[in-house]
């Protein structure tokens, strides 16, 4: 055991969870010793996100996320164990009792530090002779001196292991470079560096910390963007590149582009407020960390068929976010007759700053935005497309929320269908009668496929025997509540049909034999965690105590029942097997 625990126990007593949680988040309405607010895991506008003081657990009805304060920190922060539990104790004012192994252990720190040695060497690099050609480059792109330092931009020689080189100089191990993904190892074992020969583009935290990079070639080769791998510290699912700036801006709202190059282009011509995801689809995650810079987010990918893609995904992520949604649409460039696409970078380089400001002022609401594409399938002269578009875009304003904005663009769509507002009104109401039919056929579904029956909500959690997994969940539960003794509980661990469910009760029986508690502070340690969302889930239902014990026996006999099955199965097929090797040999 890494920490002692009366140490983490200290810890957790010290760390009362409303508190913890109450800093994260708005915890407004108490029912009992629990009290809700909108969970900070998954975008919501209703609370379903509990804390319990009596328990000192939090649990989401809604995305199923759950256990004690430790685990909250892990998750909210993106720590560690070990981390988060450093974390709680700053906070508390607690030493931590470091022993040999743990200090080794601090890769999150060592990380960041190299990551920063790293991020030195390679300005240093593009700013001496050898650094021309990515200089060259830059200057080909028109990105100017003081962009490239504010971004503090440099370049990987073109060279297999000068980084490894310079690094272990430093008195970093080759392991480390690893880790932090800016070496990689080959086959044979080999070791050299990841980025030779690029534009190196570090990846800054709102922190002002280097979790990563990103880095471009300087000519045709490929792959034309290389990124780091996920490691600790660098999850492209948080990760957006220029926000460590774009929080400070004066404009009111935040840029959302495509590509790095375009937020360097975008900053340059004055909107400092541009950010890009690194290469990934908008995550839930990246809005919520937008949300606390920003009210607005303007959404502007590039305009081929790939960018009006990720925009159409992007306003699904963003649908139930309290950030309002505007999206900024850049013109085609036609050539030659043929329409080329154009991304934010050369938008600006075309037509200027001004030209996008104007671009910007008037980029529509999604709404507005869901319509216009809806629209543009469409020939208004044809009477068939004319109803076909009706059809179409009742169906999408029938999805709208706000009443204000379903009357609005109701109006907004017959006029442009040449109808009457009344009978587009008719029709949307006609589309919001299907979807709430839709809806309630849903629910009698889940209704009768209830909970006992599905797999858990936590996807790396699957039951191979469902029935026998509940009950398994069952005895689990009554010796979490305590309110059995584990002497009661005459059953191995081997009998069980879930090696997580058989894990978890051999932890817990042996605790409390020894008298430990266990908290889910004190799993938090020796599980992962989605298993530790999966047990407090199992807390949330309900138990009655003093029926305790004639539940723990029909838990009990039903996964007996359940082992003895497997096992007259396997012997089945065993004496099958038998049979079926001796006919071979004989036939
Ligand atoms: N990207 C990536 N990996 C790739 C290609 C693209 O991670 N192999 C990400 C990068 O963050 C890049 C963004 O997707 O900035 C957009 O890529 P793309 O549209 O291909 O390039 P541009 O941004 O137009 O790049 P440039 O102008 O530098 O050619
Ligand atoms: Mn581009």
């Amino acid at each position: 055991m890494a920490f002692p625990e009366a140490f983490i126990e200290e810890l957790v007593s010290r760390s009362e969870i409303s508190d913890v949680v109450g800093s994260y988040v708005a915890l407004t309405k108490r029912s009992g010793s629990n009290i809700f607010g909108l969970c900070p895991f998954h975008n919501e506008k209703t609370p379903s996100f509990s804390v319990s003081t009596d328990k000192q657990i939090y649990h989401c009805f809604g995305c199923g996320k759950g256990g004690g304060v430790i685990n909250f920190i892990m998750e909210i922060e993106n720590l560690s164990y070990p981390d988060a539990v450093r974390f709680l104790a700053r906070r508390a004012g607690m030493e931590v009792p470091e022993d040999g192994e743990y200090r080794e252990n601090r890769t999150r720190d060592r990380i960041l530090k190299l990551n920063r040695d790293a991020a030195r060497y390679y300005y240093k690099y593009l700013r001496s002779p050898e650094g021309k050609p990515v200089a060259d480059y830059l200057a080909s792109r028109r990105i100017s001196g003081k962009v490239a330092r504010d971004f503090g931009m440099g370049a990987a020689p073109d060279s297999w292991d000068s980084l490894l080189k310079a690094m272990t100089a430093m008195g970093y191990e080759k392991r480390e470079l690893l880790d932090a993904g800016l070496a990689v190892k080959n086959a044979k074992g080999g070791i050299y560096d990841r980025f030779r020969n690029r534009l190196m583009l570090p990846v800054i935290n709102v922190r002002g910390e280097i979790i990563g990079f990103g880095s471009r070639v300087i000519d045709k080769s490929e792959p034309k963007y290389l990124n780091s791998p996920e490691n600790v510290v660098y999850s492209k699912r948080r990760a957006l590149y220029g926000l460590n700036i774009a929080k400070n801006s004066k404009r009111p709202n935040i840029i959302l582009c495509e590509g790095n190059l375009d937020v360097v282009t975008l900053h340059q011509a004055g909107f400092d407020n541009a950010v890009a995801s690194m290469g990934t689809a908008l995550t839930t995650e990246q809005t919520r960390l937008l949300a606390r810079y920003t009210k607005e987010l303007v959404i502007c990918y590039d305009n081929d068929e790939a960018g009006q893609k990720a925009t159409a995904r992007a306003l699904e992520v963003l649908k139930d976010s309290e950030l309002s949604v505007k999206v900024l649409r850049l013109p085609n460039i036609v050539k030659d007759g043929v329409s080329v696409k154009q991304d934010a970078d050369d938008f600006i380089k075309n037509h200027g700053a001004d030209a996008f400001e104007a671009l910007l002022s008037g980029s529509g609401t999604s709404a507005q935005y869901g319509l216009a594409v809806i629209a543009a399938k469409y020939d208004f002269s044809l009477d068939d497309h004319r109803v076909e578009f009706l059809k179409e875009a009742s169906r999408f304003i029938a999805g709208l929320t706000s009443p204000v904005e379903r009357e609005i663009y109701s109006v907004r769509a017959a006029e442009q269908a040449k109808v009457s507002p009344d009978v587009m009104k008719q029709e949307v109401n006609r589309a919001i009668k299907s979807r709430a039919g839709y809806q309630k056929k849903k629910q009698t579904q889940m209704v009768q496929s209830p909970d006992r029956n599905a797999q858990p909500k936590e996807r790396t959690i699957r039951y191979e025997n469902i029935r026998s997994a509940r009950a398994e969940e069952g005895i689990i539960r009554l010796l979490l509540m305590e309110y059995v003794r584990p002497e009661l509980c005459d059953i191995e661990p081997e009998e069980f049909s879930s090696p997580f469910l058989a894990k978890t009760y051999r932890i817990i029986k042996t605790r409390l034999s020894e008298g430990r508690p266990v908290s889910m502070d004190a799993l938090t340690g020796q599980l992962e965690s989605e298993e530790i969302s999966r047990l407090t889930a199992l807390l949330q239902q309900p138990e009655n105590s003093a029926a305790a014990e004639g539940a723990l026996r029909d838990y009990i006999g039903a996964v007996k029942r359940e082992s003895l099955k497997r096992a007259a199965e396997e012997s089945g097929d065993l004496r099958q097997m038998y049979l079926n090797a001796k006919e071979n040999k004989h036939g």
